[in-house]
């Protein structure tokens, strides 16, 4: 939820420091900060807001050292001002946090009891603090250590210290930790993306595990501090790279480079020649799979609920549907013959990963689909299906999200037909027509300009309800999501033959209401709930893939995506959707790629 990094070199930092917190700003940007060791002192320098801030700053006034640590912040413990960003120091030693320490307010009165005085209201200083004392009697690795003894929680921790100015501490639970390293420079940071453009060789510590870096080497060690040799691996260039190019939002690349994300699910999962899909080694032999748990957060879980329609009208297979921070409390009864699957574009969801945790801990068989493959999710489950959606930078989710449909719909195809739940024809038909959805989605987003249009709606409306029946009511929710991401616009998504238990009280004069009602068997149902809406006033607006369906006098605007067949239609139902959101929060000046309050991994609960 925070991005962190660390730089140990020959030269000075502060500038690669900046860079990298550049590329992190994905996981936080409510407040940024560095420190570096220079001349014998631990030089902190830290603003509210964003890194350009800090970076106006440092051009003021030019930190040196060759060994310093960085981060950017998302606020959980204390407001986000200066006082509480990161970096946290004492007169010893300096940390940066990712993540949550849960006893912080116990061992924050341990120290106030011993006159311990804390600046400002985080619950990282305990860890600086820690430290502080632990150094009193114990080398740098050994008062760590001895800290995290101490710490309950999930984090990643990077830590310099004034007395031994050549080192630099890494230590994991829970959030990620990578480390890169370099000729006469080694780095920690929260992703690799973060280390890009300073090397692509990387190795990843595990739970529990820590490091010790200096400009020549890097050593590890495990939770009981016992030395472990690391796996160093070469990133290629697609795992890496991620400009904006000619766009001017990583979101709306993102959504242009969606035919490309769905073309690469087809190729990593479907033999052309042999006409089938390779997804093998099933972790449940496919006869025997009782039941299908679906589990993500926010867009991932969407993605799962749409997915449900797939499954129940494919296979014989029961299937169920969870969001993840509530999947991780509830009582449930853990079956082996039951998969669960968790969805997620991170990889590194805490809520996800909890979730997956307690399924281990039941010994019941996982499986993910991530974006992110040596993410901590991906490494702890038992079956991995990529999405191959390429780095997703902007906070609110849309490549991820088609990609995780197109491998959620492969999946089903594949189990369906294993099972004999679906014939050799039907498997055929149904892949070929996934083939079509790449110029498809071509198309609609060709008509951008009728979505500009149908946006201006929106720029002095108090709210807005999206409304679909069947798989379209989870591509209501996530447009609704889409649009209350990016344009802080009250949004709900509802089933549209819902409205009159409750929601239609909601439908004033010109009220936009988006009425998603591709021709499938609810067409004529939804259309008749979308009458109630005009009835009271709402502005509609609608989308379809009915060629027949003319717009009349009560449709405000329409928008029509191609129609390949019913079960694909809301992966190009989505496209409107997501254009809409972003030309929205466009009219509305806000930062289409960096939401207020909001970051795109979320490590902590
Ligand atoms: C955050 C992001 C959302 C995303 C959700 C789940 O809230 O802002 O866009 O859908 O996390 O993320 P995941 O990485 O698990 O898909």
């Amino acid at each position: 939820m925070c991005g962190i990094i660390g730089i140990a070199s020959n030269k000075p930092v502060s500038i690669n420091i900046i860079n990298s917190l550049k590329k992190l700003e994905y996981r936080g940007y409510d407040s940024a900060g560095l420190a570096t060791l220079d001349n014998d002192i631990i030089n902190e320098k830290k603003c509210s807001g964003r890194v350009e801030e800090l970076e106006k700053i440092l051009f003021k006034t030019p930190s040196n050292g060759n060994v310093g640590i960085g981060h950017v912040r998302w606020a959980t413990h204390g407001i986000p001002n200066v006082v509480n960003a990161h970096p946290h120091s004492s007169e010893q030693v300096s940390v940066v946090h990712n993540g949550i320490i849960e006893n912080s307010d116990e061992l924050k009165n341990e120290l106030e009891s011993k006159g311990i005085k804390f600046k400002s209201q985080t619950d990282t200083e305990v860890v600086t603090l820690l430290i502080t004392e632990s150094l009193k009697e114990n080398k740098p690795l050994n008062s760590v250590f001895k800290t995290l003894k101490k710490l309950k929680g999930s984090f990643a921790l990077g830590i310099i210290f004034k007395k031994f100015p050549n080192i630099i501490i890494g230590a994991r639970r829970g959030s990620p930790l990578a480390v890169g390293y370099s000729k006469k420079e080694n780095y920690i940071g929260s992703d690799s993306y973060a280390l890009k453009s300073m090397t692509n060789k990387i190795s990843y510590l595990d739970d529990g595990e820590l490091c010790v870096l200096t400009k020549d080497e890097v050593s590890f060690f495990d939770k009981n501090l016992k030395k472990v040799n690391k796996k160093i691996l070469t990133m290629s260039e697609n795992d890496v790279s991620a400009e904006k190019g000619e766009y001017k939002h990583f979101m709306f690349k993102e959504i242009v480079e969606q035919p490309d994300t769905v073309n690469n699910c087809i190729s990593e999962y479907v033999d052309s020649l042999k006409k089938n899909i390779n997804i093998l080694n099933f972790p449940i032999e496919p006869q025997k799979i009782n039941k299908i748990v679906l589990i993500g957060c926010g867009t991932a879980y969407n993605s799962c609920l749409t997915a449900k329609y797939w499954f129940e009208e494919l296979t014989s297979i029961d299937i169920e549907i969870d969001i993840a921070s509530e999947f991780r409390y509830r009582k449930l009864k853990f079956n082996p013959n039951n998969l669960y699957i968790f969805v997620s574009q991170s990889g590194e969801t805490a809520d996800t990963a909890a979730a997956l945790d307690l399924c281990k801990k039941n010994n019941v068989k996982t499986c993910s689909i991530v974006n992110v493959i040596e993410s901590t999710i991906a490494r702890n489950s038992d079956w991995v299906l990529p999405i191959h959606a390429g780095i997703e930078i902007g906070v609110a989710s849309t490549k991820a999200f088609l990609g995780q449909l197109t491998v959620l719909y492969i999946l089903c195809l594949k189990l369906a037909f294993v099972r004999k739940d679906i014939d050799e024809i039907t498997y055929i038909k149904n892949i070929s027509n996934l083939k079509k959805i790449p110029d498809a989605i071509k198309k609609c987003l060709k008509n951008e300009n009728e979505v500009q249009l149908m946006a201006k709606e929106f720029i002095s409306a108090k709210g807005s309800m999206f409304l679909g029946r069947g798989s379209s009511f989870p591509i209501a929710l996530e447009g609704a999501l889409k649009l209350k991401e990016l344009s802080y616009l009250h949004a709900e998504g509802y089933p549209a033959g819902e409205m009159k238990h409750g929601p239609l009280a909601l439908i004033e004069e010109g009220l936009p209401v988006i009425v998603i009602a591709p021709k499938d068997k609810y067409f004529e149902k939804t259309i008749s709930n979308m009458q109630e809406v005009i009835a009271r006033g709402g502005k509609i607006l609608f989308i379809t893939d009915n060629k027949k369906e003319s717009l009349n006098e009560n449709i405000r605007f329409g928008f029509r995506v191609p129609h390949i067949d019913n079960l694909l239609s809301p992966i190009l139902l989505t496209l409107p959707l997501q254009m809409l959101a972003y030309h929205v929060a466009l009219l509305k000046n806000c930062d289409v790629d960096k939401p207020r309050n909001l970051a795109k991994s979320v490590t902590v609960e």
